[in-house]
């Protein structure tokens, strides 16, 4: 007669050990995850912090031709008020030309206000243009001195290096001469 294994001392010790070793191994990962939650809690940012997270600018003393910088999220944002000739300029280009082909309507959502991320696509310079006098380049946008490129009055790029266009970033306007960014 064979025993029956379950009477076997040996084994039932076994078995107790890992049983007892499961049991430690659950409650260990339990642990862990109720120690972590503080901690992941924590790094969730506060309201006030989010709130930073937009930026609000009054268009209304930016005359036509002039820009402003706005800073967002710490970056530089470019907020070009665009005249007629430079409207035209950005809606006459032909896409086929382009490297990162882009209608100037889907970059802006009113034409006289152009609003881009003032940090060039290539390795991350501001690009000259913002100020009366300053270079901007050969398409009338914006230069970056750092290794040529220049950009379009639609933030285009069109020469040099970089490989996109200025990113516009997410906005809205609140009312006729009031957005928010982000
Ligand atoms: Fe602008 Fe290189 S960083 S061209």
């Amino acid at each position: 007669m064979t025993d029956n294994p379950t009477n076997n001392p040996e084994e039932m010790d076994g078995d107790r050990r890992d049983f007892l070793l499961i049991s430690t191994t659950v409650l260990g990962v339990a642990g862990v995850a109720a120690a972590a939650w503080p901690f992941i809690h924590s790094i969730n940012p506060a309201k006030d912090v989010l709130a930073l997270a937009s930026t609000e600018v009054d268009l209304s003393a930016i005359e036509e031709g002039m820009a402003i910088t706005a800073m967002w999220r710490g970056k530089p944002v470019f907020i070009r008020h665009r005249t007629a000739e430079e409207i035209q300029a950005a809606e006459s280009v032909d896409l086929g030309e382009l490297r990162d082909p882009q209608a100037d309507a889907d970059r802006v959502q009113k034409p006289e206000w152009l609003v881009t991320v003032g940090v060039c696509t290539h390795l991350g310079c501001i690009p000259s243009g913002q100020g009366i006098g300053d270079t901007r380049g050969d398409f009338g946008g914006w230069y970056c001195p750092c290794h040529g490129s220049h950009y379009d009055t639609s933030g285009r790029i069109r020469k040099g290096p970089a490989p996109f266009n200025l990113p516009v970033p997410p906005y809205a306007f609140t009312d006729d001469t009031m957005i928010v960014i982000g």
